[in-house]
C-alpha cells in the first residue's frame, strides 16, 4: 500500500482529486468506482471546480457506486442516488445513462443485488475511491464478511447506524439494509484509493496499516491488492 499523509481534509480532497482528474484525462473513458459519505465530499468539489476550469470532462466517464440503502426512494435527501447527483453528477458533465448504483428502493433486494454483481461482472473499474468504517468497513462490508464476498444485502451493524445518524433526524431513520459491492467486487478495481480524514478515523487507520489480515476488519483485505493508495491527514495518522 502506498501511504500519502497529508495535514488536512483540504490537502486530503486536492490529492484525491488530481489523483481522479489525472486518470480521466489519461482515460476519457475511465469507469470510476466511488464512495459517498462525508469523506469524499471535498474531492467531488475539486472535481466540480476542475470540470468548471475545463480541465477535465467526465462525458464518457462511467461510474459505479458502492453502495445504497434499502428502502429508501432515490429522491429521499439520504439516499446515495440523491447524494450523487447533487454532490456531483449535476454539476459535471456525465451523461446519466452511464452512472450505476444497485437500486435499493425497488421490492426484491436480492433479485437488485444479483443485478448489480452481473454489471459489476461486464464492467472493470479503473479505480475505486473508497471511504473507511470506524469499525473498518470498506464499501457497507461489516465485520466479519468474507473476503470472497460478491454484491449482497447487508444488515447494518449497529455502529454503522449510530455513526451515519448524524446525517438523519434519528437512529430510527436511518435504514436497517443496505445492498453494497462484496469485498470481492471491491477487489476486482485495476487501483484503489482509500481517504481517511479525522480523529474518528485514527484506530481504524492504524488497524489497516500496523495490523495483519483479517475479515474481522475488513478493509484489511485490501493487503491482498497490488494497487493501493491510502490517503490520510493529520488527525487519522494520528495513531501511527
Ligand atoms: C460510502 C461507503 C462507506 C463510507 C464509510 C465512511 O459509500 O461505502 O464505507 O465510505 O462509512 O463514511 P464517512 O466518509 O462518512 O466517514
Amino acid at each position: 500500500m502506498k501511504i500519502i499523509k497529508v495535514k488536512d481534509y483540504e490537502e486530503l480532497s486536492a490529492r484525491a482529486a488530481e489523483i481522479v482528474a489525472e486518470l480521466v484525462q489519461r482515460k476519457e473513458d475511465a469507469c470510476l468506482g466511488l464512495a459517498t459519505g462525508g469523506t469524499p465530499l471535498g474531492m467531488y468539489r475539486k472535481l466540480i471546480e476542475k470540470h468548471r476550469l475545463g480541465e477535465i470532462s467526465f462525458k464518457n466517464v462511467s461510474t459505479f457506486n458502492l453502495d445504497e440503502y434499502c428502502e429508501l426512494e432515490k429522491t429521499h435527501p439520504q439516499s446515495y442516488h440523491h447524494y450523487m447527483r447533487t454532490n456531483f453528477f449535476n454539476h459535471v458533465d456525465i451523461e446519466m445513462d452511464k452512472v450505476h448504483l444497485p437500486e435499493g428502493d425497488t421490492a426484491d433486494h436480492e433479485a437488485a443485488a444479483q443485478r448489480y454483481n452481473q454489471l459489476l461482472k461486464e464492467a472493470r473499474i479503473d479505480l475505486q475511491v473508497l471511504g473507511i468504517g470506524s469499525n473498518g468497513h470498506i464499501g457497507f462490508n461489516e465485520p466479519g464478511t468474507p473476503f470472497s464476498q460478491e454484491t449482497f444485502v447487508v444488515r447494518l451493524a449497529e455502529k454503522t447506524r449510530n455513526d451515519n445518524k448524524r446525517f438523519f433526524n434519528s437512529l430510527e431513520e436511518v435504514p436497517e439494509h443496505a445492498i453494497t459491492m462484496g469485498i470481492n467486487n471491491i477487489l476486482q478495481a485495476e487501483a484503489i484509493l482509500l481517504l481517511a480524514s479525522g480523529k474518528s478515523k485514527a484506530e481504524a487507520i492504524h488497524k489497516l496499516i500496523k495490523g495483519g489480515m483479517t475479515e474481522e476488519f475488513p478493509a484489511s483485505a485490501l493487503k491482498n491488492h497490488k494497487n493501493v493508495t491510502v490517503i490520510i491527514d493529520e488527525e487519522a495518522a494520528s495513531l501511527l
